[in-house]
């Protein structure tokens, strides 16, 4: 029997004033809404659907599929036969059909204090339409491949939606990886063109982001993939005339230095002042291609995860419409950065296709100082706020009195992503953050997922504080045992599910073996998370955390694989393992045992240089807490590591189990004696 940790008193409701004007008022409707969904999906999306534009619609079933390996191709088909375009739905379809165009789509907040913009609905579809325009001009077509390497500001959105307008497939590498990443992910999409800017500020640092694509491009061109077009936004080292697009940045940089090579690159604010600011759509196909998003690969090869236009489209827009009770004259705000998923479905596809008004923030949430997010949530008059745990353990930190400097009475929804929330965050988060008096949305998906697949809906789901709940509409969840037998009742194992949803990913871009065997080979005919979960006696879903070689830190998934390759790059290492070690604001942190060539003395020097060295092969994200010299790695006799014992001692926690596969166990205690960190 699995103990149920959750003691009931524990329980949270969403207030009775919420429930009033909620989409989805009680925990009652929740079930019948989610029976329907299950039982007649036709007739459920079916009707969200009539809400959107179809140039042409679907006949024949809403989904089919196949799930089971065994049986055949897996795949997934949303609405076959409908064409549409997304960026209609979100821009022209608010604008005119709507009459929106008048409402703000996005307040811009920059890095700095009183730099900012507001941009409207059909500004932003004026720009959509000239930079779609730029990119025709330029020759890219439907299907063609764009990577797009830029911070937060407003044109990363009119580059996305640009690239959809004309059928083009985005690549967002998020502005944070190294040139060696951006270069990996160019090569992999065979993009055509790279959109991306001079640089930005986080907090005080200066990024000089066109030095570090210019890296890119370079290592692209000596592998053989000569990539000749860059649109490069001029962000920090603005045109004074550039009135249009944005406004004049406060920490303008007049002096940064942006190499610029006249064959390759190109000026976004010239292209865009000689375009036309119409532009009909491309009307593509239900299953066309929409985005390529690159996430961790248990192999350390990242892996391209592939979103198609219509079904992802009414499940973002659904999702973002239920979970955050999205009302016309809330202002909502993801602190998430647009090179992760949580930035595609609920900064630009969810809450456009709600014509929501969104926050889109390019700073930092301890820059200038702790309070800068309650300052912007007052500022705005924000209502619903989308974060993660890792954020709310770093502001908790500084303790409540930098939250009560601000009101914060617009707040009636908060909500994480990204890891699992622990409950002293969570209480936090609700005492003092919503003062108590807003639901916690814990919305538990994936990249792969394209949008929340277990969650509370705010007015109806009573929450229990670490846990995602229920499944969202039309999602099947399951918990297998290692034998894949599905288990009843409270239960823990694998977190699968039965059945796909409109937003689910179609493929591994260029390789659909990859993603059958990574998502479908290991138990036929269900999609497998990786992730562990638990479910208790009264049906809530726990994530228990990765249950394959990735780790989480911050709310980014990385692979052992990938850190470890980037190590054993260096000409000193001979062998690398890397485990994650609980970390009170990250999540997890990254320790790295490695084995030296023979005759090479460890040293301080050599450790900063292997941080170097990962920081440069993956980003800044990747960097390691800890690197310990590894004389020897603990190995079975045929040779596999114990990562579960190196866990162990990262930890510093002696009660090591089993060992007795172990071939040599003088190594571990050699380990604990040189253990990093001996006391933290
Ligand atoms: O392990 C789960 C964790 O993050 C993983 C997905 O990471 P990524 O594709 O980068 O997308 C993150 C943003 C959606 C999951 O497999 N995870 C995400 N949300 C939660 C979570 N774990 C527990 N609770 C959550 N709410």
């Amino acid at each position: 029997m699995i103990p149920d940790k959750a003691p009931r008193e524990d329980v949270f409701h969403g207030s009775e004033e919420l429930k009033r004007d909620a989409h989805v008022s009680s925990f009652e409707r929740y079930k019948e809404l989610y029976q329907s969904s299950i039982q007649r999906p036709d007739e459920f999306w079916g009707d969200i659907a009539k809400e959107f534009f179809w140039k042409t619609t679907h006949s024949g079933p809403f989904l089919e599929y196949n799930f089971d390996v065994t049986k055949g191709e897996v795949f997934v088909k949303c609405m076959g036969g409908a064409t549409t375009n997304i960026s209609y739905n979100l821009l022209d379809r608010n604008v005119h059909e709507r009459k929106l165009g008048e409402r703000v789509a996005f307040y811009w907040e920059g890095n700095e204090p009183g730099d900012e913009l507001t941009v409207t609905y059909r500004q932003l579809l004026q720009s959509v339409c000239r930079f779609a325009n730029v990119l025709k001009a330029q020759g890219v077509k439907k299907g063609d491949r764009v990577s797009i390497y830029m911070p937060m500001v407003v044109e990363l959105v009119v580059a996305m939606l640009a690239c959809a307008r004309i059928g083009a497939v985005h690549s967002i590498v998020f502005a944070g990886f190294s040139a060696e990443s951006l270069c990996e992910r160019i090569m992999d999409s065979q993009c055509s063109l790279l959109i991306t800017a001079d640089g930005f500020y986080r907090g005080d640092k200066l990024i000089n982001l066109k030095l570090l694509a210019d890296e890119a491009l370079q290592k692209c061109r000596d592998k053989g993939f000569p990539l000749d077009k860059c649109i490069v936004l001029r962000h920090l080292s603005k045109e004074t005339e550039d009135t249009s697009q944005s406004p004049p940045a406060k920490r303008a940089c007049p002096d940064l230095q942006v190499p610029w090579n006249p064959e390759v690159d190109l000026c976004w604010l010239s292209l865009t002042r000689a375009a036309s600011d119409e532009c009909e759509p491309e009307w593509v196909e239900s299953e066309d291609p929409l985005f390529i998003l690159y996430t961790s690969g248990s192999t350390g090869k990242p892996k391209g995860v592939l979103h198609t236009v219509a079904g992802y489209m009414l499940y973002t827009a659904t999702t973002f419409k239920l979970v955050f009770d999205h009302q016309p004259d809330d202002v909502y705000w993801c602190t998430a950065d647009i090179g992760w998923i949580t930035g595609h479905s609920y900064i630009t596809y969810g809450p456009l296709a709600n014509g929501a008004t969104s926050v889109l923030f390019e700073g930092l949430p301890t820059y200038p100082d702790v309070s800068r997010m309650w300052e912007i949530v007052d500022k705005y008059h924000v209502s619903k706020f989308y974060t993660a745990p890792t954020a709310i353990r770093l502001l908790m930190k500084y303790g409540s009195e930098p939250v009560k400097k601000f009101k914060r009475d617009s707040l009636k929804i908060l909500g994480t992503v990204g890891e699992p929330i622990n409950p002293e965050a969570w209480h936090w988060y609700y005492n003092v953050v919503g003062e108590k008096r807003c639901p916690i949305v814990d919305t538990f998906w994936q990249t792969e997922t394209g949008g929340h697949v277990l969650t509370p809906l705010p007015a109806a789901t009573p929450m229990k504080p670490g846990s995602a709940t229920f499944p969202f509409f039309g999602v099947v969840p399951a918990i297998l045992n290692e034998s894949g037998e599905e288990l009843e009742g409270p239960s823990e194992g694998y977190l699968v599910f039965k059945q796909p949803w409109p937003g689910v990913m179609r493929t591994v871009f260029g390789n659909h073996q990859r993603f059958e065997t990574i998502y479908f080979k290991k138990f036929p005919g269900y999609y497998v998370t990786g992730d562990g979960c638990r479910r208790d006696k009264d049906g809530y879903y726990w994530i228990t955390g990765r249950i394959d070689d990735m780790l989480n830190v911050s709310g980014h998934l990385l692979s052992t694989a990938e850190v470890e390759s980037a190590l054993v790059e260096h000409e000193a290492v001979a062998e690398a393992a890397v485990v994650g070690r609980p970390h009170p604001v990250k999540g997890e942190s990254l320790y790295c045992f490695v084995t030296l060539n023979d005759g090479l003395t460890f040293s301080r020097t050599l450790e900063a240089e292997l941080k170097q060295q990962v920081r440069e092969k993956i980003g800044a994200i990747a960097t390691p807490d800890f690197i310990q010299n590894a004389p020897g790695l603990p190995k079975t006799r045929s040779g596999k590591i114990m990562r579960r014992v190196l866990r162990k001692i990262a930890c510093d926690e002696r009660d090591l189990g089993d060992i007795s596969t172990l071939a040599d166990s003088s190594v571990v205690e050699q380990l604990f004696q040189n253990r990093c960190g001996a006391g933290v």
